[in-house]
């Protein structure tokens, strides 16, 4: 592959380095659209916890220009996401570079990515091939469940409660989660300035939600929303909007084909964005999990 002067693939390995990607990564998708989805302010970090070797920058004259999330689950599973180059350097080969970094990196894995319209064949051609799509929904909360009220007594504010152990929680998301990855989660749940919402009913979790903030003023990103039912997916969302005191979007991606899921975002009063990703796996071990509950995965970039 041709050497491209002043340019280096680094692996990110530090808090300074994935906080550097975060903002980068959140400025070009401000750039591509500024109407799209944003990333959450912690993401990057977090993503880190899953696998500390799989985040990668190509960096040009010093400057961060192109990135790659390349996460490692466990010995069978891997996720690519984050894909992303600063819009004035693209078509260059830079890309190629961090992509080549992130394939080897996963080995002989199973590697799932979502995959924007443009870039299907081109992950076809190294051995990726279709299984579904993923959309994106927003929703504004001045035009959601405006009628509602009350918060449901079923509804427990997992980080100022504390009474319900993390355990509990850790073996409920499993079932609709693509890989064990409790660790994160427990950060994730956690993380600085999101909500963390659970359903409980007769002592047994049904439910949870996780609202961030986006990087952008004024959004919030959902994400995981996994529940047992649709009813129980409204009632969480709309808890989060009740509680959400200034008018805000959220957004949240989907998993498409999954009709509870589609009219969970019309009873949201939601929209889904005109375009569609396709979610793609290349190799045998491709992760089994409930995707009917899944109302709104964790991040297009770790996948579920
Ligand atoms: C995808 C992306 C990160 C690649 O980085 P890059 O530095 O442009 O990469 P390269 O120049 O090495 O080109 C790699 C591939 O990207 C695609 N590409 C190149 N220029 C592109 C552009 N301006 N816009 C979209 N895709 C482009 C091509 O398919 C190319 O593959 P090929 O030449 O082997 O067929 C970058 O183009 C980008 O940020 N695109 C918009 C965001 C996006 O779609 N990300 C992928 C999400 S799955």
């Amino acid at each position: 592959m041709a050497e491209i002067p002043n340019f280096s693939l680094v692996r990110a390995s530090s808090q300074r380095d994935y906080s550097a990607m975060n903002r980068h990564f959140s400025d070009w998708l401000q750039q591509d659209d500024p109407d799209n989805w944003t990333v959450g302010i912690h993401d990057f970090p977090l993503y880190s916890i899953i696998d500390p070797n799989g985040l990668f920058m190509g960096v040009l004259n010093g400057e961060i220009v192109v990135i790659i999330c390349a996460v490692n689950y466990n010995s069978d599973y891997s996720f690519i996401g984050a894909f992303w180059a600063n819009p004035k350097y693209r078509g260059k080969g830079m890309g190629t570079h961090l992509w080549n970094a992130g394939l080897k990196h996963c080995g002989f894995r199973t590697i799932g990515l979502y995959a924007a319209p443009g870039m299907v064949a081109r992950y076809e051609r190294d051995g990726f091939r279709q299984c579904g799509q993923s959309g994106l929904c927003e929703i504004r909360t001045d035009n959601i469940l405006a009628n509602r009220r009350s918060i449901s007594e079923n509804i427990v504010d997992y980080n100022n409660t504390g009474h319900i152990p993390f355990e509990d929680v850790a073996q409920f998301c499993r079932k609709y989660s693509p890989a064990d990855r409790r660790d994160f989660l427990k950060a994730w749940i956690a993380q600085a300035g999101c909500m963390t919402l659970l359903y409980v009913k007769n002592h047994i979790i049904k439910g949870l939600g996780v609202l961030r903030r986006g990087c952008e003023s004024g959004r919030y990103l959902l994400g995981p929303l996994y529940a047992g039912s649709k009813d129980i997916a409204v009632e969480i969302m709309a808890d989060f909007v009740l509680r959400i005191s200034h008018p805000s979007v959220i957004y949240f991606g989907v998993l498409k084909d999954n009709p509870d899921v589609e009219q969970f975002v019309k009873d949201a009063k939601g929209r889904f964005h005109e375009e569609v990703a396709t979610v793609m796996y290349r190799g045998q071990n491709i992760p089994h999990f409930d995707v009917n509950g899944v109302f709104a995965v964790t991040c297009g970039d770790i996948g579920g």
